[in-house]
């Protein structure tokens, strides 16, 4: 089986579903991996996911109303716990004991909601991604979620290959220094890693003003991908030469890009970024700034991504090509793909090696 005939997302995962501020006592629909959801939050602050489609007639549950830790069809007043079992049915004596929906696990970490579509008895929270930048006090950010119509795959090449910022982002981030510089890759199981070092450059307009000196400087870019879709970026400069590739980063400024890609659709996806920095952990205008500056350069990858989306599609079976660039998401793609066969029946998991 070649890897285009793979489905293109394994289900036996947590995906980020929403900012935990998203999720109040109110229904939230949302699509995940081609399942329609209704998530809301509990009086006890957890989380609720379950089908969105009425055990009845199948009316969307998020078309009716939450009533205490339940919701309520909008169509003839069935309700269903968090669990997705009928709680009540108006017009019967007796509730029908198969009446329920079905129910996913949901977690609430590192300031997103998570929900596992596939085999909840899989659905360990040790698993959730790391992404613990977003909530720790020795750092500071925040972020959005965007809509972007393509492959989420397409957005980990976009963070697995950082040498377009020279060509995408040439106004705040990229120059040159960051497609001439070579990189070095790593793997395991779960993990792909590309980092890359360019010392005594002249920084891009965005790390002078961060780093707020004269002067060129030791860049880093360390981008660290957690299958199947989260990635976080070390990035900074520091002054050239006070000793940042061995170590010592005091002089200069750190943040992380965090990035964690839903696929929301095969052709869709929910991307959830935030950018975390450790330096003026309590200046709120830079908080602020920083979001909108990046909301701007990511609104430059997804002009490019739903453009090459509706290319691809509309020259379905042209081959991508590879370049040494492209060796990150090489192996994003690698151990995206060892995931989705593990979930195949047995001998499709022989024909997919
Ligand atoms: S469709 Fe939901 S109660 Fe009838
Ligand atoms: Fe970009």
């Amino acid at each position: 089986m070649d890897a285009g005939a793979l489905p293109p997302f394994p289900l036996n995962a947590w995906y980020a579903a929403a900012w935990d501020h998203e999720v109040k006592r109110e229904l939230l629909p949302r699509t995940i991996c081609n399942q329609k959801i209704v998530f809301w939050r509990r009086s006890d602050g957890s989380v609720a996911a379950v089908e969105d489609a009425c055990w009845h007639r199948l009316l969307p549950l998020s078309m009716g109303r939450l009533d205490g830790d339940d919701v309520v069809c909008g169509y003839h007043g069935l309700a269903f716990d968090g669990h997705g079992r009928c709680t009540r049915m108006p017009s019967q004596e007796r509730l029908n004991p198969s009446a329920c929906v079905r129910s996913f696990p949901a977690v609430q970490k590192h300031r997103f909601v998570w929900v596992w579509p596939g085999d909840p008895a899989l659905a360990d929270p040790a698993l959730v991604p790391d992404l613990h930048w977003n909530d720790d006090p020795e750092w500071a950010g925040d972020g959005r979620v965007i809509h972007v119509n393509c492959d989420y795959r397409l957005v980990i090449d976009n963070l697995m290959d950082l040498t377009h910022e020279t060509f995408v982002h040439h106004s705040s981030i990229g120059n040159a220094a960051v497609a001439e510089t070579p990189f070095v890759t790593t793997h395991g199981d779960r993990l792909a890693t590309v980092t890359r070092w360019m010392t005594d450059i002249d920084p891009p307009p965005f790390w002078r003003a961060q780093l707020g000196k004269p002067g060129n400087v030791d860049r880093w870019q360390i981008i660290r991908f957690e299958a199947p879709c989260t990635i976080a970026i070390d990035v900074g400069v520091a002054p050239a030469g006070t000793g940042a590739p061995d170590g010592d980063r005091s002089q200069g400024v750190n943040g992380y890009v965090l990035n964690t890609i839903t696929p929301e659709t095969n052709g869709t996806c929910h991307y959830f970024w935030a950018f975390a920095r450790n330096y003026r952990l309590h200046d709120q205008r830079l908080t602020t700034e920083l979001r909108e500056g990046v909301a701007t350069i990511f609104r430059e990858d997804e002009l490019v991504l739903e453009a090459q989306q509706k290319a691809i599609d509309a020259n379905p079976g042209r081959p991508f090509y590879n370049l040494s660039i492209d060796a990150g998401s090489m192996w994003a793609r690698r151990l995206i793909d060892r995931m989705i066969a593990r979930e195949l029946p047995p001998a499709a998991q022989q024909a997919a090696e």
